[in-house]
């Protein structure tokens, strides 16, 4: 079990702690781009560690904790001791008697951030480990689906892809579940996890039965990497019935939102009239995320956000 207060999966906390860090978020998010400041009174050090490629979950934790007048210290296996042989153990114990205030931890082993915040005993925050989970991101996410649709009880979300290796899949999932929306998954079965029916939603047979009256359609990128030889037979067959495009849109809500939490495969998990379209919020995604990330990092360096909580309920 670990001590203190972390954030390394959505499952784990409640929808009334997920509420208030989404209203914090829209209120940090109101204020700096009112211009207003929300340095924090004690700047922290905070350590990125990331054990895997990343473009927007490292340069957005850069631009939370710049908002809040943190200071960064980046970490990687590339350059550290650990490409001398050190252990993760051993590293997490160096960067705590470093007196660090906080980590962010991105690491291809499911449950390593639970490891690190057992060790290191002051905040840490799951910035996506391996299958399992990306709470920052489905925060982001649900921030969007928010400002778009203005709750999310009752909403229909098709999640359409590689659902088996999808940590964004599992986080958002549950983030969604716990407010009340009703989650579908569609996808090749090759690409849908063994034990689905532990997952928050329903798996649906076939593309235009998922998307069906759709409010929300979020596109997952096929994850070559973490692929065994087999799992899918081509990209083409994919394309051809999974790929949310033109026509497979029209089984959706008219004013459904198409989401990706990137990066992308252009052309294959989605067209480029539908990535780039009216109905697209990919990069309200990003910048969001940018907000959701300001917000966890208050909450957990200052316990910020722990009031009465009104996102994500019927308005
Ligand atoms: N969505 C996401 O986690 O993107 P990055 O891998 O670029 O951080």
């Amino acid at each position: 079990m670990t001590k203190g207060k972390h954030l390394t999966s959505i499952r784990r906390e409640d929808p009334e702690t997920i509420r208030a860090l989404l209203d914090l978020a829209a209120s940090l998010k109101t204020q700096i781009l009112s211009g207003k400041s929300v340095t924090a009174k004690q700047p922290k050090v905070i350590g990125l560690l990331f054990f895997e490629g990343s473009t927007r979950t490292r340069v957005s934790f850069e631009r939370a904790a710049f908002y809040l007048g943190h200071r960064v210290t980046n970490f990687s296996n590339a350059g550290s001791s650990m490409s001398k042989g050190e252990t993760l153990r051993d590293t997490i114990l160096t960067l705590k008697h470093e007196l660090l205030d906080a980590i962010v931890i991105r690491h291809p082993s499911c449950g390593s951030p639970e490891l690190v915040a057992d060790l290191f005993e002051r905040p840490v925050i799951n910035a996506g480990d391996g299958e399992h989970e990306h709470p920052t991101q489905a925060l982001g996410d649900a921030l969007t689906i928010l400002e778009a649709k203005g709750s999310i009880e009752g909403l229909t979300v098709c999640i359409v892809g590689d659902i088996m290796h999808s940590r964004v899949a599992r986080s958002i999932a549950w983030l969604l579940s716990k407010l009340g929306a009703n989650v579908r998954f569609v996808g090749p079965r090759t690409l849908m996890p063994s034990n689905c029916s532990l997952l928050p939603g329903v798996a649906v047979e076939g593309l235009q039965d998922g998307l069906a009256g759709a409010d929300v359609v979020m596109c997952l990128r096929l994850q070559r990497e973490r692929m065994e030889q087999g799992l899918l037979s081509s990209i083409g067959e994919y394309r051809s019935q999974y790929q949310v495009n033109r026509a497979a849109l029209k089984h959706a809500h008219p004013e459904c939102i198409v989401m990706h939490p990137g990066p992308m495969n252009r052309g294959v998990e989605l067209d480029d009239p539908t990535a780039d379209g009216p109905n697209s919020v990919i990069l309200k995604q990003v910048e969001n995320c940018v907000y959701a990330r300001t917000a966890v990092l208050e909450w957990l360096l200052t316990g910020a956000g722990q009031k009465t909580a009104t996102a994500g309920a019927k308005r």
